[in-house]
């Protein structure tokens, strides 16, 4: 598998050619989302959040299925406090993940929202998710750190942000997705004003 770069004119939004055992080469764009793509996102999220996935997620299948369309809509607009991030092949979203200024906590964004679709996995397409995610946050001038919790046990998710730096700074029970009950592990990662650490 090869993955190179297209030039691009506009920050945050890249091409990549993704060579694989297809006999075609698949063309995988990222940017953030616009409102546009609510119902792309919407069928996404409802995805990750019904799926095998849904045990290492914090949020409810039935409460954000009756979300009206303006919530979604919402959801999807980029603001200097918040932005929600996309892989697209073609005008599919086959990946996601979310950065929002935290409430509770000054000068922290909380990062989230992580799913990508099995059959896109392990080919270095969410690392450009995460990449652009910490760029974005680090850019705002806004935030020294991110957090974010990961279910005990999700050893994928928690391999890739222990390897970009990330500390354990807390534990959390909740209510997952899928309905059961578990322990959530909280992480900090410190940012830097300029870029990728
Ligand atoms: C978690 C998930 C998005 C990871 O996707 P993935 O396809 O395995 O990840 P990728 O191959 O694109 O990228 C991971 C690689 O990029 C690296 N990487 C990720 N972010 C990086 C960053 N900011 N800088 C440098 N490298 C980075 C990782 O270390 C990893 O490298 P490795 O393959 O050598 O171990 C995917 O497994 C998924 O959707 N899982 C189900 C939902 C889920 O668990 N969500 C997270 C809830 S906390």
């Amino acid at each position: 598998m090869s993955i190179t770069t297209k030039p691009s004119s506009e920050f945050f939004t890249n091409s990549y050619a993704i060579a694989s055992a297809k006999p075609t080469t698949e063309i995988i764009d990222f940017r953030p989302l616009n409102p546009e793509d609510f119902q792309a996102f919407r069928a996404i999220r409802l995805e990750a959040l019904s799926g095998p996935d849904a045990k290492y997620f914090g949020a409810s299948y039935e409460k954000e299925s009756a979300q009206p369309d303006a919530s979604w809509i919402e959801r999807c607009r980029q603001t200097t406090e918040k932005a929600l991030f996309g892989a697209f092949l073609s005008d599919q979203v086959v990946g996601v993940m979310a950065a929002t200024k935290s409430d509770k906590h000054e000068r922290t964004v909380l990062w989230g929202s992580v799913y990508l679709r099995p059959q896109h996995r392990n080919r270095h397409v969410a690392e450009r998710l995460y990449q652009m995610r910490q760029q974005w946050s680090e850019a705002r001038g806004l935030f020294d750190r991110a957090i974010f919790f990961i279910r005990e046990g999700n050893e994928r998710s928690t391999a890739i942000h222990v390897k970009n730096g990330a500390k354990v700074i807390g534990r959390e029970e909740m209510d997952f997705a899928d309905c059961s009950r578990g322990t959530a592990l909280w992480f900090e990662k410190k940012l830097t004003a300029h870029g990728i650490t």
